[in-house]
């Protein structure tokens, strides 16, 4: 059967590259599953960077909130953060013994901070492991990312792989699924909208400051009389995957005609945000003036999270010799 799981660090509020390129995805194939999906707070891989626990600790729930505010049905799926889950630390010391050197040295996140190996934490390194145990652990088939996340996922099947060559279907090998459409969201500066680039847009800010943000993004300088080419604006871009087909061939068509100013669309997409999330936002604020609530609902699903786990680990500790159980849970 198939199992989606996925994952969000808690190092910065969720946003709209989040929200579009994987929260709103994985949510969307969550509607359609049958069992149980799976979303963990990557709280451990946060730690690679984040050393403050309370913005740690905070960031948690504003991660939790996101999901939930998005619409997580929390009676079918578990929503849980991987601290919670010791199991998952075990777990990932295994893989790194399978794991071949070359290919954490040659992937692309860690490639990029190499140039600067005096700030680079071992952990950092391992990265990946840490991951591939996340989906590993509670067999996992496939698991809604951005296209950055790619190259983990080749790692995850990689190192799954290794082990099953010496224990024969011990994991299940999981597949990235990425919308193309909403691959690569722009960010204000027209890159990849990312927490590390400072160049994000967060929804669940008060209007006054969306507001900003949106009318921060990064346009040439084509005069307002002159016809525009949308489909090189990062503004007409983040329209296009929010408003309606009706709204979008509209805003094409201004852009087209001339006399129509990036400023103007701008607002647009403002209002576009704010109608399309209200729901969305009122949520999230619920849930973080309510923290009690929020963490009642994560220690329900950890605690399920857990159970699962536990189970999955005890055929993991037997299959490599580590339990003393006479029972054959692992089974070839
Ligand atoms: P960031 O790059 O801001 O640090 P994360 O690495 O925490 O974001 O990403 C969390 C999830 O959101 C991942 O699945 C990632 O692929 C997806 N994601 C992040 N930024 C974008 C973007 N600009 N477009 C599409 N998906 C994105
Ligand atoms: N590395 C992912 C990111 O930065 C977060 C993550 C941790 C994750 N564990 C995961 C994603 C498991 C998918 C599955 O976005």
């Amino acid at each position: 059967m198939q199992r989606i799981l996925t994952g969000i660090q808690s190092t910065g509020i969720p946003h709209l590259g989040n929200l579009l390129g994987a929260l709103i995805p994985a949510i969307g194939m969550s509607k359609k599953s049958q069992g149980s999906c799976f979303f963990l707070i990557a709280d451990l891989h946060a730690l690679t960077t984040q050393h403050t626990n309370k913005a740690r600790a905070q960031l948690s729930y504003a991660v939790a909130a996101s999901w939930l505010a998005l619409g997580l049905d929390t009676k079918k799926h578990i929503l849980y953060r991987q601290s919670n889950i010791p199991e998952v630390c075990e777990l990932a010391w295994y893989l790194n013994c399978f794991t071949p050197y070359p290919m954490l040295a040659n992937a692309h996140a860690f490639k990029d901070k190499s140039s600067q190996l005096a700030q680079v934490n071992a952990a950092l390194f391992t990265y990946p492991v840490l991951q591939a145990a996340d989906i590993l652990l509670y067999d996992a088939t496939h698991i809604p990312v951005g296209k950055d996340q790619q190259q983990h996922l080749e790692i995850t099947r990689d190192i799954a792989r290794i082990i099953n060559q010496y224990y024969p279907n011990l994991f299940v090998v999981p597949q990235a699924t990425v919308q193309e459409k909403v691959a690569i969201i722009p960010g204000t500066d027209g890159r990849k909208m990312s927490k590390s680039y400072g160049n994000t847009i967060n929804i669940f800010l008060p209007e006054r400051e969306l507001k900003q943000a949106i009318m921060h993004i990064q346009t040439d300088s084509t005069p307002l009389e002159t016809s525009k080419n949308p489909d090189t604006c990062p503004v007409f871009k983040l329209y296009s995957l929010l408003a309606t087909q009706q709204a979008i061939a509209i805003m094409r068509k201004q852009y087209l005609a001339g006399g129509y100013g990036y400023g103007d669309a701008k607002k647009e997409l403002f209002s576009c945000i704010i109608n399309r999330f209200k729901n969305a936002r009122k949520r999230y604020n619920h849930y973080l003036e309510n923290i009690d609530q929020l963490e009642e609902i994560l220690c329900a699903h950890e605690e399920k999270a857990r159970t699962i786990a536990r189970t999955k680990m005890k055929i993991i500790r037997q299959a490599l010799g580590y339990s003393a159980e006479a029972s054959t849970l692992y089974a070839r």
